[in-house]
C-alpha cells in the first residue's frame, strides 16, 4: 500500500515544480501518462449509445475541454458578438459567454477592464498575468503597480484611465498570446475601445502596439511618436510606449517611458473638454 507523503516532501516537490515554471493545476489527481500509454486501447461498449459515448470520452478528462471551434469561425463569431453589444456591460457579458478562445479553458476568469471608461484615457496591455487572472482585473500585479506610478507621475490615476488588454484571458505560464488567439480576441478589444471612446489611447509594449496599430514595426521604433488608431470610423490619437513589465526588467529605459508619459499627459490635458 502506498504511504501518504509527509508534509515536508510534498512541499519540496511543490517548490521544485514552481521553480521549474509550473503555475497551473489542470487536474486534481496526478496521472502516470507513461503507464497509460502502454495500456491496450479501451473498446467501446456495444450498447446502449450513451454508454458508448461514455467509453469514447477521454479516460482522464482535463478540468475543462478547450473549444474545438475553428479559428475562422471563432473570429467571425467574436466579431458578430462584439458588434451586437451596445454597452461595455453587454460586451463583458458576451465575452463571458464566448467559447471560441481556447485560453478560456486554462484561465481562471475573464479579465475585462479596470478604471473609468469615461476617463478619456485608455491604456491597453497584452494579456493578463497570474495576479490579474486571480483577481479578474488588469494590471494589478508588479507591472500594474508601476503603471500606477507612471500615471501618478503625470498627475493621473485610474479614475482618469480605462485599462484593458488585447487578450482578456491569461495565456498559461504567461506566454505571449499566439497570432491566432490575438486574432480571435481582436474584435472584442476593438469594440471595447469603440464603446469607451477615449480621447487618447496608449498601447503598452510590442504586442499591443503591433496589434492595435496593425504594424510589424517594433516598439522601440514606434514608441514616443503619435500614431492613429482607426476604430469604428474614428481616428484615435495613440501613443505607443514601453510596457511596465519591460521597465521592471530594464529600469534604464524608464527615461524613454518618462518622455512618452510627458507627451501623453500634455495631450490628455489639452484635449480635455472645456466646461
Ligand atoms: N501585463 C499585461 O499586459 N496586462 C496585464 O493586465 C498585466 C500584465
Amino acid at each position: 500500500m502506498q504511504r501518504p507523503m509527509d508534509k515536508a516532501a510534498a512541499e519540496a516537490i511543490l517548490r521544485w515544480q514552481v521553480d521549474a515554471g509550473v503555475d497551473l493545476a489542470i487536474d486534481d489527481a496526478p496521472h502516470d501518462r507513461f503507464a497509460e500509454s502502454k495500456e491496450p486501447p479501451r473498446r467501446p461498449a456495444a450498447s446502449p449509445p450513451d454508454r458508448q459515448a461514455q467509453a469514447q470520452a477521454p479516460a482522464h478528462p482535463a478540468r475543462r475541454v478547450a473549444s474545438p471551434t475553428p479559428p475562422k469561425d471563432a473570429t467571425e463569431s467574436a466579431r458578430l458578438l462584439a458588434a451586437s453589444a451596445p454597452t461595455l456591460e453587454e460586451l463583458r457579458a458576451v465575452m463571458e459567454s464566448f467559447e471560441g478562445c481556447s485560453l478560456k479553458a486554462t484561465a481562471t476568469q475573464l479579465v475585462f477592464a479596470d478604471g473609468n471608461p469615461r476617463g478619456g484615457l485608455m491604456l491597453v496591455g497584452e494579456a493578463p498575468g497570474a495576479d490579474e487572472d486571480r483577481q479578474g482585473k488588469p494590471f494589478v500585479g508588479r507591472a500594474g503597480r508601476l503603471l500606477d506610478k507612471m500615471l501618478a507621475a503625470i498627475g493621473l490615476d485610474r479614475s482618469h484611465a480605462y485599462i484593458a488588454n488585447v487578450v482578456p484571458w491569461r495565456p498559461p505560464g504567461n506566454r505571449t498570446p499566439t497570432l491566432q488567439e490575438t486574432a480571435i480576441c481582436l474584435p472584442f478589444i476593438h469594440r471595447q475601445i469603440e464603446l469607451a471612446a477615449p480621447r487618447i489611447l496608449v498601447t503598452l509594449g510590442n504586442p499591443s502596439t503591433q496589434t492595435l496599430l496593425n504594424t510589424k514595426v517594433g516598439i522601440m521604433k514606434m514608441r514616443g511618436r503619435w500614431a492613429s488608431c482607426m476604430i469604428g470610423g474614428r481616428a484615435i490619437p495613440t501613443m505607443p510606449t514601453l510596457h511596465p513589465a519591460y521597465l521592471l526588467r530594464t529600469p534604464t529605459q524608464k527615461k524613454l517611458a518618462w518622455r512618452d508619459l510627458q507627451a501623453i499627459g500634455k495631450a490628455f490635458r489639452e484635449s480635455a473638454p472645456t466646461s
